[in-house]
């Protein structure tokens, strides 16, 4: 009964679960109209079991997931919910499996233990249906430099099955939307960065995914340069119920995200709204570089009995009001203190707090980011 055959069961199952379910009916999976197979009825009988409607049903539910290369367990078992028409973002320092975890999603790779469904379909079990209903903008480019931006765009349609007459319209709509209209016909290898970056958005959202996977967009990129993708990416979610997915090692992105999941060492250690997650870091954080900093870290903690973090070059201190802390704190000191700032807490606060380290922009290299995508890719799945 599997494999793509046509089965007259299926359908008289199908008109059975469709009078029985009629408000929460799912959609025929793209390309399997008037085709319903075990596989798709299976999908759509889970679907309505949840008893939702679809545009409630998460985008992405990732169940104890587990992923092992040989010996390095690169993701230990983490859940994660993310709603339709959100946009979430998924932190954490270099190696922490991020990239993994959007490869196992995005069907790259198969998951060693643990289960992810995406826009409702199991990704071991339906990759094809996954692939079909999802956009994948990797850092490492993929475009054809030789093609000009629209051939690049009319190639990713037609291997996407883009009906002919809508190849088109869909492309000119695609490209007006990153602002690269006016370039449509010039050769990729004559883009700068940022340009291929928006067209890989254009080439992305083409074919109308239900999510969009996104590993570090903007890595690389001038704050510029950065501010106006975000700006693209935001304005394809306002138009369109399309859920982002996206990984970042840039805490002010992270910001614009509704929700945040930080990943450590495999792990999930935090989850929720930036604001959230910030409130978890209470009251001030006092910033100090001193010309010691253990030495300072060591002094915090005999005068007040606070733990003090470890940043780059300076010490970060948590206290219920900063204003008050601070000269109490010069009082103490004997190291001497270069500057004090005081100011509310950041998720880069959060992270150092729930991770020990910080995240910095320097872990945004492009070329080691590279390095890792090659490696990802010759693993195969
Ligand atoms: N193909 C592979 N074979 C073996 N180990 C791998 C492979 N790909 C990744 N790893 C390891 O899995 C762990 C997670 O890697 P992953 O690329 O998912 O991290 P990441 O969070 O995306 O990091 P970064 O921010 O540096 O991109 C690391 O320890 C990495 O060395
Ligand atoms: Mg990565």
């Amino acid at each position: 009964m599997r494999g793509g055959r046509r089965v007259d069961l299926v359908h008289a199952k199908w008109t059975q679960l469709k009078s029985k379910h009629h408000s929460h009916i799912p959609v025929a999976p793209v390309g399997y109209a008037g085709a319903f197979t075990e596989d798709v009825l299976v999908v759509a009988i889970q679907q309505n079991e949840r008893q939702m409607p679809l545009e409630q049903q998460p985008a992405i539910l990732v169940r104890g997931l587990v992923k092992r290369y040989d010996t390095v367990e690169a993701v230990k078992g983490i859940d994660l919910t993310v709603r339709s028409g959100e946009i979430f973002g998924f932190l954490g320092p270099n190696g922490a499996g991020k990239s993994t975890t959007i490869s196992v999603l995005c069907t790259l790779l198969r998951p060693t233990e643990g289960s992810a469904e995406v826009a409702g379909y199991d990704v071991d079990r339906h990759p094809a249906l996954v692939r079909q209903r999802i956009g994948l903008i990797f850092q490492d480019p993929s475009l054809d430099d030789q093609l000009t931006a629209r051939e690049n765009l009319w190639f990713h349609a037609m291997a996407y099955g883009v009906p002919h007459e809508e190849r088109g319209p869909r492309i000119n709509a695609a490209l007006k939307m990153v602002d690269l209209d006016d370039r449509a016909g010039s050769p990729v290898k004559t883009f700068s960065g940022g340009m291929k970056r928006r067209l890989e958005i254009a080439r992305g959202i083409l074919h109308s995914p239900e999510v969009l996977f996104l590993d570090e967009p903007t890595i690389g990129l001038d704050p510029q340069t950065r501010a106006r993708v975000w700006d693209h990416l935001r304005g394809i979610h306002a138009r369109s119920p399309i859920t982002i997915f996206m990984t970042t090692h840039y805490m002010e992105e992270a910001e614009w995200c509704d929700r945040i999941a930080i990943i450590d060492h495999g792990r999930i250690v935090a989850e929720g709204t930036p604001a959230d997650l910030k409130s978890q870091v209470g009251g001030d954080v006092v910033v100090v570089s001193t010309d010691d900093d253990d030495r300072a870290i060591a002094e915090v903690w005999e005068s007040f009995q606070i733990e003090a973090a470890k940043g780059t070059g300076e010490i970060r201190i948590e206290v219920p009001d900063g204003a008050e802390f601070v000269p109490r704190l010069l009082r103490e000191m004997t190291v001497p203190v270069r500057t004090v700032t005081v100011r509310r807490p950041s998720l880069d606060d959060v992270f150092l707090k729930l991770t020990g380290r910080a995240i910095r922009d320097e872990e945004a290299d492009p070329k080691a980011m590279m390095r890792r995508f090659a490696r990802t890719w010759r693993g195969g799945r």
